[in-house]
């Protein structure tokens, strides 16, 4: 049986760090780091990982402010904001949730954002600095990802990790965070030829398909560690439940460590979030 990864555990470390950054940067410069929340329309599954963020920040001591905007914002109202909040010096963080309703331009509107305020570390000068190997605001789902692999692999040079899917927002970063680790990379998607014999040589299998349970047992080398970013939403006998990319119970059988959804990467990427955003004030001192 694989060791469980247990990310609320592990976001629980990562939130105590922040409480305590939070109340230096109070004690030092009188700041209240302060994050900025944009959520434009009514996505249910949306509001909810808002709400989450939000209460969270709150525990740590993190100023927050919502902008809940009608599904019909037009770009340019949208960009209004966005340009009041980079010149608002009490606001240190800009999010804004993703995906936005079609007639707004999701990569015009990254773009606008502050890059020294970009939580999500989604701008262009961002990823730029993130594949160029500097300090950078890094996105928070794959800066989760490394702080559990850690976990189980102190070291990670030399491990052949394969990152399954290839979106902006998990995939690409996790693999440049991997690369930096020393690990051999591997990304692979719905156009691979032979995911699963690729998957079965990794050390490491970071799954963000966003397919439910794709990765089943058979496709994992006896020993590797699994990361599972998926969540996916199902209903069981009228019941509503949580489930990643991976088969849990059956790759909990042959990996040597496993995270577990619920209660694994969702956790760690919130915690990372408010990592971020207390970077992003350090960024904006200097
Ligand atoms: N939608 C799904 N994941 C994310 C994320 O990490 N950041 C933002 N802004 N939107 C998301």
């Amino acid at each position: 049986m694989a060791q469980i990864i247990d990310g609320k555990a592990l976001s629980a470390q990562v939130l105590q760090q922040v409480a305590s950054d939070v109340a230096l940067l109070k004690d030092e410069h009188g700041i209240v780091p302060t994050l900025a929340v944009v959520l434009v329309g009514e996505d249910p599954a949306s509001q909810v990982y808002v709400r989450n963020k939000i209460k969270r920040a709150r525990e740590v001591g993190i100023g927050s402010k919502e902008y809940l905007l009608d599904a019909n914002t037009t770009q340019n109202e949208l960009a209004q904001l966005i340009d009041a909040l980079n010149d608002d010096a009490q606001v240190h963080g800009i999010l804004v949730q993703l995906p936005l309703p079609d007639q707004l331009d999701e990569d015009a509107v990254i773009a606008s954002i502050h890059p020294d305020k970009d939580v999500d570390g989604f701008h262009p000068l961002n990823v730029g600095a993130l594949a160029a190997g500097r300090d950078t605001l890094v996105p928070c789902t794959p800066q989760g990802c490394m702080i559990m692999l850690h976990q189980a692999h102190p070291d990670l040079s030399g491990k052949h990790a394969v990152v399954v899917g290839r979106s902006n927002i998990v995939g690409k970063p996790m693999a440049m965070l991997l690369l930096q680790a020393n690990c051999t990379v591997t990304i692979v998607h719905s156009r691979t030829r032979d995911i699963e014999s690729l998957c079965r040589h990794a050390d490491i299998v970071i799954a963000a398909a966003g397919r439910r349970e794709l990765i089943d047992a058979d496709w994992i080398k006896p020993g590797a560690t699994v990361i599972d970013v998926g969540i996916n939403a199902i209903e069981i006998e009228g019941k509503r439940k949580l489930v990643g990319d991976v088969a849990f119970e059956a790759v909990s059988q042959v990996a040597g460590a496993i995270s577990p959804v619920p209660g694994g990467v969702g956790p760690m990427t919130i915690a990372c979030l408010l990592l971020n955003t207390t970077r992003a004030v350090t960024r904006q001192l200097s």
